[in-house]
């Protein structure tokens, strides 16, 4: 569609695609499909009466589709009432969200973030705060696992596409040959704060990690006594047909980051861990100015709450027809 833009010194018609490379820094590449004009459910609609299905999802959010009713009913109740008050307050939304996500995953604490990468950045801020020395503040992350765009995030990556030019990174940080156990072994040491990984590489090319190397993260962090970090913000919140896909696979981590799809189409990401590590950030230690803001709380309980009732609908049915659970959505209990 062509459209009138003033330039500052003279008026042009410009197609929309002109108009986003004119303004924007150069970091995306829209998709060459017109502009879109709606979204429900799973498909996209574009001005030129296009229909699509959108496999893209909001890169791994829309895990309900978008606009979901009960979502957008759920925010839009919260933003008659109040859209953001900042975490010097209490509110009764943020509570319940993180009572529900408490009471989905069984972990005891958590810390609301605007975004994935910023839980990863807590997170690895927690595991360092947590030892609280420079002699145990080693990061460690799997080779073509992603964490975000962040100072902490891309030290604990090695994908240089993401890292090109914007090194030196995080002293301190390393990262790991695939998942693999020789390596693990030759690495983390009693130096090491915390192991950072995705027990589905998403970014990576959706590559599992392996029993092996679970058994051996395992027995070396009781040998050294590191912390493990479950990146679940692409793979997280239902996704894989337990609430984290990390049960999947026996893992048992520390702490643990969602993101994405527990916004439901609003910026929300939580950090997760029990009592004991959660209580390494004291008052004023660390924080955020958006992160766990009423809206995206609102939004996310809704997503909980509707997948909870999904996942119920799923373990009845599975009751009926084999009488064997195939879906988790009940309490775990945690090491404290
Ligand atoms: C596994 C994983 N971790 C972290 C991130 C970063 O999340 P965000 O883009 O919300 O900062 C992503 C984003 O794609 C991801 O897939």
């Amino acid at each position: 569609m062509m459209e009138s833009v003033n330039t500052g010194t003279s008026v042009v018609a410009a197609t929309i695609a002109e108009r986003e490379k004119e303004i924007f820094f150069p970091t995306y590449e829209r998709f060459a499909i017109g502009r879109v004009l709606s979204a429900s459910g799973p498909y996209i609609f574009t001005e030129d009466g296009g229909k699509y299905l959108d496999v893209i999802a909001g890169l791994g959010v829309n895990a309900l589709g978008h606009s979901h009713p009960e979502v957008v009913k759920a925010v839009q109740e919260q933003a008659a009432s109040f859209m953001h008050l900042s975490n010097l307050y209490l509110q009764d939304v943020q509570i319940e969200l993180a009572e529900k996500l408490s009471a989905l995953s069984g972990w005891s604490k958590v810390f609301f973030t605007n975004s994935g990468t910023e839980a990863v950045e807590g997170a690895l801020k927690l595991a360092r705060k947590y030892f609280g020395s420079p002699k145990k503040a080693e990061l460690i992350g799997v080779s073509n696992c992603f964490h975000g765009r962040t100072y902490g995030a891309l030290s604990v990556m090695d994908k240089e596409k993401y890292r090109n030019g914007f090194g030196p990174f995080l002293a301190d940080a390393d990262c790991l040959i695939p998942y693999s156990e020789e390596n693990l072994t030759s690495k983390v040491s009693d130096k090491t704060a915390a192991v950072i990984l995705e027990v589905i590489q998403g970014e990576g090319g959706i590559v599992e990690v392996p029993a092996t190397f679970i058994n051996a993260l395992h027995e070396l962090q009781q040998k050294f006594g590191f912390l493990i970090i479950a990146d679940e913000i692409q793979s997280g919140v239902g996704r894989t047909g337990k609430f984290f896909a990390y049960e999947h696979y026996g893992l048992e981590p520390d702490i643990v980051v969602c993101a994405k799809a527990i916004g439901g189409g609003l910026p929300l990401g939580a950090i997760l861990t029990n009592n004991r590590i959660a209580s390494a950030f004291t008052p004023g230690v660390h924080g955020t100015t958006f992160g766990g803001n009423a809206l995206a709380c609102a939004a996310g309980l809704a997503v909980l709450r509707e997948l909870e009732r999904v996942c119920w609908r799923m373990l009845l049915l599975n009751q009926l027809i084999s009488r064997a659970g195939l879906c988790q959505c009940k309490k775990n209990t945690r090491k404290s």
